[in-house]
């Protein structure tokens, strides 16, 4: 049987990317097959290098319509992308060649706290400064607007008063590995 192919989009870090790498290392149904970034000096490039899983560099322009990205896409047949800290919109072209078949994860329960603007410390700062008692992820499909794809699975975590941005921003994270392999994964493995 033929692989189910993933492309692992990011802009920074790539933490969560790793998390994919590791996950699917020894899979035999999925595989990662490459990275793409926005970001020359992206974290996620030397992530990419330590695990052989090659990468591409394209900025901004190349984003506006995705014609290139959707040639690279096609020729390394990839069936599913994973956004992991991708922080440019993905383009109309792109998301109709993919239908239901891009992940997004958000840091935060939506629909509260998306939309523009709302990536990184300023969702934790908004949670923080709205004194919510839970907070957590949401794993959706995207579709032409920011964080407003069907939603997949969330998953929540207890805030307390006394945690600051950075603390709720932790705890997220750690969710964040723990789940969004796992869910993406589920989801492909429905499509097989
Ligand atoms: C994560 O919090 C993710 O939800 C958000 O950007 C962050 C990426 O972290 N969209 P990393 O690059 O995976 O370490």
């Amino acid at each position: 049987m033929t692989k189910k192919r993933v492309s692992i989009f990011a802009s920074g870090s790539g933490s969560n990317a790793e998390k994919f790498f590791e996950y699917f290392q020894n899979d035999t149904e999925i595989e990662i097959v490459s990275v793409f970034t926005n970001n020359k000096s992206a974290g996620v490039i030397d992530r990419a290098n330590r695990f052989a899983i090659p990468h591409h560099v394209y900025n901004r322009t190349y984003w506006e319509t995705g014609e290139t990205i959707i040639e690279i896409l096609e020729k390394e047949k990839v069936d599913f992308i994973v956004l992991a800290g991708f922080m440019l919109l993905i383009p109309g072209g792109l998301v109709k060649a993919y239908p239901d078949k891009i992940f997004n994860i958000h840091p935060a329960l939506l629909p509260k706290f998306g939309g523009q603007g709302m990536y990184g410390m300023n969702v934790h700062k908004a949670v923080k400064v709205a004194a919510e008692t839970e907070s957590g992820i949401t794993i959706h499909f995207v579709n032409e607007n920011y964080d407003e794809g069907q939603i997949i699975a969330q998953v929540s975590c207890a805030i307390d008063s006394s945690d600051s941005a950075e603390e709720i921003a932790k705890k997220v994270l750690r969710l964040e590995h723990e789940n969004y392999p796992k869910v993406v994964a589920e989801v492909i493995r429905k499509s097989i």
